[in-house]
């Protein structure tokens, strides 16, 4: 690939005047460490790079594009204080202001955030997902459905383990009433009701635009974690290193699987990542129901890429070291991402008038 300038624009959680997301205590110094790397690593493949902290100033980033005008922006916004929606706009105004952007794009990321949404379409689609998958709004609607216990309760619009602890996992009408209403209380969001999957938990790492690649998979054994706490990737399971769920929990890659149930697992992922419109990278959780059979749990667009862990530890697993998985992400933004092809592009100059005609649509193709 020739020498591109490349933007990595991401924006940190220290910005906040206050915690927005209860419970989070991701670090920014963690980040920017992470943000150092991914740009060195960019530089030593030869590529012009520069980082930018969007502080929240939209027309600052508009001007400091505009002087540097870069190939492509290498996408590292991930927001869990604004809240769920502001990943999807910030990739739209990328897309609108011109630039190729890495990763997934705005449609996609924004259902990735919105689980009961992307289950949805997943269901639609034959995709299996959780049984007894349900949205609630109000602790009311509990006694309207009919349950069938254990089951796991997530805030509806929420990501990295955020609101998922021990009791997110619960066996009686009682708490799971009480379950149901901390989550619409604390996280001012619906709760996402779903049947409990017993089985073993996979994250799927997929890589490439037009084409698709699986990456090895990766398990997440439980068998260490002490009788009574739930086998579940918790909040503190992710990111608490002193907590018993953080130290007994650990990921197994590649794991051990017979190979039909990992081609089945496989093509499960490939279904569900196209099926929300990911592009370019992304993590696919998945777990067996007791039957043995795979259901997807949730599609992560835009996954973590920091060198070493997740995507990046199955990458190289398969042997894809971290330069050539930052220069595939790339690559991948130049291959013809799905939608928004044919947007309209605003610039910066003041729009002339009269106003022009607008343009016929074009068909839009989707490379599926
Ligand atoms: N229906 C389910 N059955 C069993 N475990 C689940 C289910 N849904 C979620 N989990 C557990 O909770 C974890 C977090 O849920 P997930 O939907 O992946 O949200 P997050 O965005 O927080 O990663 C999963 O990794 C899995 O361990
Ligand atoms: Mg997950």
């Amino acid at each position: 690939m020739k020498r591109l300038k490349v933007a990595v624009v991401y924006n940190s959680y220290e910005e906040a005047q206050h915690e927005a997301v209860p419970g989070d205590s991701s670090s920014g110094h963690h980040l920017r460490l992470m943000i150092r790397r991914m740009a060195r690593t960019l530089r030593s493949l030869g590529h012009d790079v520069a980082i930018i902290h969007l502080a929240g100033d939209l027309s600052s980033l508009q001007r400091k594009l505009n002087r540097l005008r870069p190939h492509v922006i290498f996408n590292q916004y991930d927001d869990v204080v604004h809240g769920a929606l502001y990943e999807m706009r910030f990739a739209a105004f990328i897309r609108m202001l011109g630039y190729p952007i890495t990763g997934s794009p705005a449609l996609a990321l924004g259902l990735s955030r919105d689980k009961y949404m992307a289950l949805s379409l997943m269901k639609g689609a034959g995709i299996p997902i959780p049984a007894s998958t349900t949205l609630l709004e109000r602790v009311s609607e509990v006694n309207r459905h009919k349950w069938h216990f254990p089951l796991i309760v997530h805030p509806g619009q929420e990501h990295a383990g955020i609101g998922m602890g021990r009791d997110s996992v619960v066996d009686t009408k009682k708490a799971l009433r009480e379950k149901v209403g901390e989550v619409i209380g604390a996280y001012k969001q619906p709760a996402l009701v779903q049947g409990f999957l017993p089985g073993r938990e996979f994250n799927v790492g997929i890589l490439g635009g037009r084409k698709l690649r699986v990456m090895p998979l990766a398990e997440v054994d439980y068998t260490r974690l002490p009788q009574g706490i739930p086998p579940i990737m918790s909040y503190a399971a992710k990111w608490v290193e002193s907590s018993v769920e953080f130290k007994r929990t650990r990921v197994i890659c590649p794991a051990r699987v017979e190979p039909s149930l990992a081609a089945l697992i496989n093509e499960t992922a490939i279904k569900a990542f196209r099926v929300i419109g990911g592009w370019g990278y992304g993590r696919v959780d998945i777990r067996l129901d007791e039957d043995g059979l795979p259901r997807v749990l949730e599609v992560n667009c835009n996954p973590c890429l920091d060198e070493g862990i997740g995507l990046a530890r199955s990458a190289e697993r398969a042997g894809i070291g971290y330069p050539d998985l930052l220069q595939e992400v790339i690559r991948a933004a130049f291959d013809g991402p799905p939608y928004d092809i044919h947007l309209p592009i605003f610039t910066m100059k003041p729009a002339a008038s009269p106003r022009p005609k607008r343009a016929k649509p074009h068909p839009v193709r989707r490379p599926v």
